[in-house]
């Protein structure tokens, strides 16, 4: 489903995989195995056509001419929670530098902090891929968005799990060129700025924190 730049990965498999990050019930085990299993089935949407060339090869058989992905691709991880997509990520494209940006929301205000950051070589060239399973407010995509766009890249693409509308309407507006890649967007923030119905704190389930 395409809604202006925001793909929504209906797939069986990234859907079912969803269900179990939401449900309270799973455990850590459980939590670890579907994030990688939705995150590697999100990571596929963000790759498209564009990114294939045709290459003439022999099969043992006859030519022919196949495609393979070309591009110069970066990979972004928004700490600590995005370090759940990263091996989803190098499976996919296993060559891709990656960067990193550490950032916190404050507990009361929700305003995310950077505390940490190494990026590789991004120039117009460089596709960046963005990674981060919450899309909240969008305070943090946002200013990672800004800092990676000030290096001038090819195409920015973010892939997050599950957005709220209040986050994706945010970075739209400064973005409207970005794609977002997700497997839902849910109904709103509640007043701690958690999505609902969400799956509360991802880092803190993934990580077995609090
Ligand atoms: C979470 C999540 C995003 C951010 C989204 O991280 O991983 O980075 O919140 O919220 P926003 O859209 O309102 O900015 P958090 O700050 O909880 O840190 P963590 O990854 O270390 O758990
Ligand atoms: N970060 C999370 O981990 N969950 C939310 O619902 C919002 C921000």
């Amino acid at each position: 489903m395409y809604m202006d730049n925001v793909i929504i990965d209906t797939s069986a498999i990234t859907q079912d995989a969803l269900g179990y990050l939401r449900d309270k019930n799973t455990d850590i085990r459980l939590f670890r195995y579907y994030a990688d299993r939705v995150a590697f089935s999100l990571m596929q949407f963000a790759l498209t056509e564009k990114d294939l060339v045709n290459k003439n090869i022999e099969t043992p058989v006859g030519g022919t001419t196949i495609q393979q992905l070309q591009g110069k691709f970066v990979f972004v991880t928004i700490l600590r929670a995005g370090l759940a997509m990263l091996p989803a990520a190098l499976h996919i494209i296993p060559t891709a530098p990656v960067g990193f940006l550490g950032l916190k929301r404050d507990e009361e205000t929700a305003v995310a902090q950077e505390y940490y950051r190494n990026l590789p070589s991004i120039d117009s060239d460089t596709t960046v891929i963005l990674a981060d399973p919450m899309l909240a407010t969008g305070g943090s995509m946002l200013h990672t968005l800004t800092q990676i766009a000030s290096y001038n890249p090819k195409e920015i693409r973010v892939v997050t799990v599950i957005c709220a509308p209040e986050g994706i309407a945010k970075v739209q507006e400064k973005f409207p060129d970005s794609t977002i890649v997700t497997a839902a967007v849910d109904e709103k923030l509640n007043d701690k700025k958690y999505i609902v119905p969400g799956l509360g704190d991802f880092g803190d389930r993934y990580f077995g924190t609090e």
